[in-house]
């Protein structure tokens, strides 16, 4: 595709924001697109809010014209193409929430020109791109895979993850119509190291949801395996660490307090939803998000455990816990898990604070609890100041060896203390002998 194509990205997230720099080193002219005008400014001002892109790249397109941010597409802009990376969410009813991408696709109707190719990333149910892209873009008058291009691909990008980025990942296309296909191929792999093209929108949408639903799965078995190890007195990291020794045929994954970020504990409820409506029963999907949303409560009970062997209960019990992100060294508070335990415990009557090194401030919105919260300092003053602290997200760059030794009582959901004590409890293994 010639870089003379003028790309348009709505929505300049942890999804849209890698996409629209990666077309812009590739020589296009990006036109990002969000309606949080906070978001354009920063990005304008040649600054980053995402870990993954660095803030120099911005500077430097935004400096070179080739990337630009504004709240909506202007009648002088003309893009020739248009990628759409909104949110997908739950509603509180647990039903997938579409409005943005409903909203994104009515801006794009209003700008759809013939030859245009617009292409959906959001994590969707199978059938989005058809069922809803295609009909509101056809209202228009003209017809996909005729007048217009519209292709499904996954975004596949892992916060925090310094191996793969947007560039290295093979990109998943599956377009309407061949042309699609290959149109959509071609704007990818003028800044994607591979592109893997599928026979349709809808095995598209598939691919995405097969691969974290995969996680989901499996991360609610090894969460099971935790629980268990727990109950008969093995250590299930020890257990999983020998395992993964194995060549072939096993993957490891790791237990923790449950499930959170944007994907993971989302993305399989968009598939059984889907499922429901043609009468199929996902029950591997239904068990593994049972296991995954009862973690915070059998970390808590640890807690409790941990505490009832110093003499003390959760009521009025000073507990600091590390670590609040969805996942370590992003600063993404989204469905963490972290938060429904500092709730659990709140609601218990213990007195809860926390450190963050990604977190300064916590915001009350964020969070069920309804606190303003501010990160303490990691000072040995605090550490030892608590009756217990726990391990909820193991950043980087944090001395847990250092922390075991100064706290009085550690409970450890991931592994991250080496140290052996009477008064360092972990998820998943035998209660220390005191
Ligand atoms: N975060 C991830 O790790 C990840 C990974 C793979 C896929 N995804 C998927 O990518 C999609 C986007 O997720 P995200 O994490 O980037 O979300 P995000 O919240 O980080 O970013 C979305 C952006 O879209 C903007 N927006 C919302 N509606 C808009 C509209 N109508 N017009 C213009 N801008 C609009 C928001 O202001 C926000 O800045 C989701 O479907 C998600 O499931 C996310």
């Amino acid at each position: 595709m010639a870089r003379s194509a003028r790309t348009c990205v709505i929505g300049l997230g942890y999804a849209g924001l890698p996409l629209a720099v990666e077309f812009g080193r590739a020589g296009f002219t990006v036109l990002g697109i969000d309606t949080d005008k906070g978001k354009c400014d920063t990005i304008n001002s040649g600054r980053s809010d995402i870990e993954d892109v660095s803030g120099t790249v911005v500077a430097a397109l935004v400096r070179a014209g080739t990337l630009r941010a504004v709240p909506e597409i202007g009648p002088a802009d003309h893009p020739d193409t248009i990628n759409i990376c909104v949110p997908t969410p739950l509603r509180k009813t647990r039903d997938p929430d579409l409005s943005y991408v409903v909203s994104a696709t009515q801006t794009v109707k209003t700008h759809l020109r013939p030859g245009m190719l617009v292409i959906l990333e959001s994590t969707t149910y199978p059938g989005t791109t058809q069922e809803i892209v295609r009909v509101i873009l056809e209202e228009t008058g003209l017809k996909a895979g005729i007048d217009f291009f519209l292709a499904f691909s996954p975004e596949r990008v892992d916060p925090g993850n310094a191996r793969w980025n947007t560039s290295n990942v093979p990109k998943v296309v599956g377009g309407l119509t061949p042309d699609c296909t290959q149109l959509a191929s071609a704007l990818y792999q003028a800044s994607i190291d591979q592109v893997v093209t599928v026979s349709s929108p809808g095995a598209a949408e598939m691919v995405k949801l097969l691969e974290n639903t995969f996680r989901a799965i499996n991360i609610g078995l090894v969460n099971e395996m935790a629980l268990l190890c727990d109950r008969i007195g093995i250590d299930v990291w020890e257990v999983i660490e020998a395992a993964a020794t194995k060549p072939f045929g096993f993957m490891p994954f790791y237990p923790g307090p449950g499930l959170g970020g944007h994907c993971i504990p989302v993305d399989p409820l968009y598939l059984s939803w889907k499922l429901k409506q043609v009468g199929f029963d996902t029950r591997f999907i239904g068990l593994a998000a049972e296991v995954n949303e009862a973690m915070p409560h059998h970390v808590v009970n640890k807690i409790a455990d941990a505490l009832n062997e110093h003499g003390k209960a959760i009521k009025g019990a000073s507990i600091l816990l590390m670590g609040i992100t969805y996942k370590r060294d992003v600063s993404d508070v989204r469905e963490s898990p972290a938060l429904d335990v500092m709730t659990l415990l709140l609601r218990k009557g213990a007195r809860v604070s926390y450190h963050d090194p990604l977190v300064p401030h916590l915001d009350a919105e964020r969070w069920t609890g309804g606190l303003q919260m501010d990160s303490m300092p990691f000072s040995d003053a605090h550490l030892t100041a608590a009756d217990c602290v726990v391990v909820l997200t193991d950043h980087s760059d944090i001395d847990y060896d250092g922390l075991a030794a100064t706290a009085r009582l550690v409970v450890d959901t991931r592994n991250a203390i080496r140290t052996r004590a009477p008064h360092i409890f972990r998820l998943g293994a035998p209660n220390p002998i005191a």
